[in-house]
C-alpha cells in the first residue's frame, strides 16, 4: 500500500504557535527563552501532554523529565523495540521559535498523519521531547539524551550546577521530577531506529534551493571554561606598567582564539566565545577576574582537539608574559556522530515517495540524535530556515518547508516500523 500522509499544517503551525507563546522572553513572539525547569518549561511541558494525550498517545515522563510519548495500536508488537522521533523545546534566552519544537511537535503531526492514514506500524513509534538540549541552565549540551545514553552518569548528573549554585538534582526535584537517576539510561534495545526532524541552522539547503537534506553525520562538539586571574586596583591609581588587568588578558586569548579558527586546516572548524563575566564589573576598578566560555566545534575531531591544545598553550605563555593566570575547564570534548545507512536510506525514500528533492549534508549543529547514535541506528531530517538563521528570534521556516519535513518524516517513521 502507498501511504501519503495529508499534514495539518495549520493545526501544526498553531501548535508551534501556542508553544512560542509560552516564553521567558522579554520580546513577544517570535522570540522566545525557554530554560529548563523553570515554570515556563513546565507550562510547555504540559501544553505538549495534553497534545499528546489527545492523539491517543502514552506518555511516560523519567526521572528527569524526559518526556516519551508512545503509539502502539494493536498491529504493533508492544515488546519490539519502537522507532524513536523526536527534539527539544528547551530555547536559549533570545531564541527563535523553530528549534527544536518542529522535532517534537513535527514528530507529533507525524504521528497524527500517520494515524488518519489508516496506518499499521508493527511496532511502538515514540515522540521524545528531551530534556534541555540547550547548554543555558547547566552549561552542557544535551544532558536529556545523554543521560539516556548513558554518556552522562547519575554521579555526572548531579555534579553539575547552574548560575545560582544549585544542582540538577536539587532543580529537577524541585520542579517535580523525582524518581532514581539510574533509571533515565534507556536498555541497549530500547529502538529499532531513530531519526530526528529538525531546521537545518546554516544556508546550505536555501542557496541550494532543497527542501530536504539529509544528514550523513553531526559534527564534535566541545565547550570549555576559562578563568583568568590578575590583579584589581583603582583605574586611576595604577600605571599602565603594573597592570595584570584580566579582561585585556581575556581580550587577547578571544584574539587568539579567532585567529587559530580562521587558520584551522579543517573549514568546518568553528570557535565562538559567547559569554563573557568580569569582575568586579566596575567603571573605575581593573577588572581582577573575567570568565568566558568557548565553543568549539569540527567535523574533524583530531582537528578541533589539535586546535583546542594550541589555543590552551598560547594562553599559557600569555598568562606568563602578561602575568596573570589563566585556568580552564573542558565541559564537553564529544565525538562526532555518523548517521546509519539504513535509517539514510529509508529517508531516501520517503523523500522519493513524497517526490521531494533531497541533498545529503552534515549537521554542524549538535543535536540530541549526536548521542542516540549511541543507543540506535540514527537518521536526521533537515529543513531549510530563512537566510540559514537561527539561536535569534527571526528564525523562520516556511508553513511548506515545515510540512515538507514532517511528511518526509512521516513516511520514514512509517518505513521503519513496517518491519
Ligand atoms: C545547540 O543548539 C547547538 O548549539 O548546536
Ligand atoms: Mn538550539
Ligand atoms: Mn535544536
Ligand atoms: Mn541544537
Amino acid at each position: 500500500m502507498s501511504l501519503e500522509p495529508t499534514i495539518e499544517t495549520d493545526r501544526l503551525l498553531d501548535e508551534l504557535q501556542q508553544l512560542a507563546a509560552i516564553s521567558d522572553c522579554p520580546e513577544p513572539p517570535p522570540a522566545v527563552t525557554r530554560v529548563v525547569f523553570t515554570e515556563t518549561d513546565l507550562k510547555a511541558r504540559a501544553y505538549l501532554q495534553g497534545l499528546y494525550e489527545d492523539a491517543g498517545l502514552t506518555v511516560r515522563v523519567d526521572p528527569i523529565g524526559n518526556t516519551f510519548a508512545r503509539w502502539c495500536p494493536p498491529s504493533a508488537d508492544a515488546d519490539a523495540p519502537a522507532v524513536g522521533t523526536g527534539s527539544h523545546c528547551d530555547a536559549i534566552p533570545h531564541a527563535g521559535m523553530y528549534d527544536g519544537t518542529v522535532g517534537v511537535l513535527g514528530g507529533l503531526e507525524a504521528i497524527r498523519a500517520l494515524q488518519r492514514e489508516g496506518f499499521e506500524p508493527k511496532r511502538p513509534i515514540e515522540v521524545v521531547m528531551f530534556t534541555s538540549e540547550e547548554p543555558t541552565r547547566f552549561g552542557i549540551g544535551c544532558s536529556g539524551s545523554r543521560a539516556i545514553a548513558g554518556v552522562l552518569s547519575p554521579e555526572d548528573l548531579v555534579k553539575l550546577t547552574d548560575d545560582d549554585g544549585d544542582d540538577f538534582d536539587t532543580v529537577r526535584q524541585r520542579a517535580g521530577f523525582t524518581g532514581d537517576l539510574a533509571d533515565v539510561k534507556l536498555a541497549e534495545d530500547h529502538y529499532h531506529a531513530w531519526t530526528e526532524l529538525h531546521i537545518e541552522q546554516g544556508p546550505k539547503l536555501e542557496k541550494q534551493n532543497m527542501p530536504i537534506g539529509i544528514v550523513m553525520g553531526i559534527a564534535a562538539p566541545a565547550t570549555f571554561v576559562f578563568h583568568v586571574t590578575g590583579e584589581g586596583g583603582h583605574a586611576g591609581g595604577v600605571l599602565m606598567p603594573e597592570r595584570k588587568d584580566a579582561l585585556c588578558a581575556a581580550a587577547e586569548a578571544i584574539h587568539s582564539i579567532e585567529q587559530f579558527a580562521r587558520s584551522s586546516p579543517s573549514p568546518d572548524l568553528v570557535a565562538t566565545v559567547g559569554e563573557l563575566d568580569v569582575f568586579p564589573g566596575a567603571v573605575n576598578s581593573i577588572p581582577s577576574k573575567v570568565r568566558f566560555t568557548l565553543d568549539l566545534r569540527d567535523t574533524d575531531a583530531d582537528n578541533r582537539d589539535q586546535i583546542a591544545q594550541a589555543i590552551h598553550e598560547d594562553c599559557n605563555e600569555m598568562g606568563l608574559r602578561r602575568g596573570v593566570t589563566i585556568t580552564s575547564e573542558t565541559l564537553n570534548a564529544d565525538p562526532p556522530a555518523a548517521c546509519d545507512k539504513a535509517v539514510i536510506d529509508a529517508i531516501e525514500k520517503a523523500c522519493n515517495d513524497a517526490d521531494l528533492r533531497w541533498w545529503k549534508m552534515v549537521s554542524r549543529a549538535y543535536h540530541d540524535s549526536l548521542f542516540m547514535a549511541r543507543l540506535a541506528p540514527t537518521g536526521m531530517i533537515f529543513i531549510p530556515c530563512r537566510d540559514g538563521v537561527s539561536h535569534r528570534p527571526d528564525e523562520f521556516s516556511s508553513p511548506n518547508e515545515i510540512s515538507a519535513g514532517v511528511e518526509v518524516l512521516a513516511l520514514t517513521l512509517a518505513e521503519l516500523a513496517s518491519s
